[in-house]
This record gives structure tokens, sequence and C-alpha cells, in this order.
């Protein structure tokens, strides 16, 4: 159970990246983009505690419940969140080659095909992302919905000198999100990628 403050108060860092060796001392980051309830934050931060966790979230009521999950959930102070765009905050806040992993589970999907370019995984961003990857960082993605999983095999191909993509699935996952665990038992195909930073 945290008692202390575990957002971080985005103004203070209008002018400057974050410094994670501050934040939370420790030599391993990870960060989730798009938290939602915190479910698997939590746990996942729990089972780590030797990593510092960054939590990224845009929707101020999901944010709030997340909070409230972690701070109710986490065994150590080992997270600390934001509540913001994602891609902003990597682009502009997390510096470069400072993490370990970046997990995207379940991103929303933008089906109409105007509204492609705001896809969070999409060669773009996929660039960007492996930018503040260190060498040998993971990016685990999932997502439930057949067409942007295809779009996602898509961009993720052309992404070959930047990352090579390791054989995943859903049995390689021993802590799993809320929704994930919701489709499972609904019986929806779910696709996993796994890409290493190279
Ligand atoms: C379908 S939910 C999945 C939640 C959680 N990852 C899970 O698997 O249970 C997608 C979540 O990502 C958040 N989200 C989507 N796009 C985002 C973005 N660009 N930046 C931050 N959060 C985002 C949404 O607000 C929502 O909470």
């Amino acid at each position: 159970m945290i008692s202390s403050e575990i957002e971080i108060p985005l103004e203070e860092f209008a002018d400057k990246t974050f410094d994670f060796k501050e934040l939370f001392g420790k030599e391993h980051v990870e960060a989730e983009i798009g938290f939602c309830s915190g479910h698997f934050l939590s746990e996942y931060a729990n089972s780590k505690p030797d990593t510092g966790f960054l939590g990224i979230e845009y929707s101020r009521k999901f944010f709030l419940r997340g909070e409230k999950n972690l701070k109710r959930r986490l065994n150590q102070d080992n997270v600390r969140i934001v509540c913001f765009e994602a891609v902003a905050v990597m682009r502009e806040l997390v510096p470069f080659a400072s993490l370990d992993a970046i997990h995207i589970y379940f991103p929303d999907p933008w089906p109409k095909k105007k509204h492609h370019k705001f896809r969070t995984v999409r060669f773009e961003n996929l660039i960007m992302l492996r930018n503040r990857l260190k060498k040998g960082g993971k990016l685990f993605i999932a997502t439930d919905h057949p067409e942007y999983a295809e779009f996602m095999e898509k961009e993720i191909a052309l992404t070959g000198a930047f990352f090579k993509r390791l054989p995943y699935g859903g049995d390689d996952r021993p802590i799993k999100t809320k929704w994930e665990k919701k489709q499972i038992a609904d019986c929806w195909e779910i696709h996993y990628f796994l890409l290493e930073a190279i």
C-alpha cells in the first residue's frame, strides 16, 4: 500500500526530459502505455521490485481509477504515472536509450481508415519508441482487433533494421492485463508481438 503521491507533475517537465535515476533510483526502467485500471502494472511492478515503471494513460477517468488501484495494490514504491497522450510523452519527455521495455496492450484500434494516423502502433511511432529503448530492450504489444493486427504486421515488417521480432504468445505471459483476461474468457483471438531493439 502506497500513501505518497505517485503522479508525476508534468508542468515541472516542460523544458527537460525525465531523469529516471532521480525518479526511481534504479538501473532498470520499463513503461506501459494505456495502463487503464492499473491491474497489469501493479502486478507486474510487484513482480519486479528492482525495476522502475512509468505508466502513461490519457483518459483522466481511467488514470484516476488506475492510480487508486496502484496505490492499493503496490507492495513498494517503484511506479510513477502521468496523465497525458503517450506518444507525446515518449517523444518529448523520455530520454533516448533509457528504457528496458515498453508495454502496449490493446491500444485503441481507430478502425476508420481516415483515423489510422491516430494509431499508436505504426511505423513512425515504432521508430520513435525504438530510440527510447536501450539496445536489447523489448517492445511488447497485444491486440484483439484483427484488422489492427494485420496493420501492425505490415508496419512492424518495415522496421527490420531497428527491431528483431521474437516468438511470443499468450503462454509466455504469466501476468495478463484485465482486458486480456476478459477477452481470453470470451474466446477472442489475441495477437501478440515481441520486438527486440537491435
Ligand atoms: C482497450 S484499453 C486497454 C487497457 C489495458 N491496457 C488492458 O489491457 O487492460 C486502452 C487504454 O489505453 C488508453 N490509451 C489509448 N491510447 C492512448 C494514448 N495515445 N496515450 C495514453 N493512453 C492511451 C485508453 O485510455 C485505455 O485506457
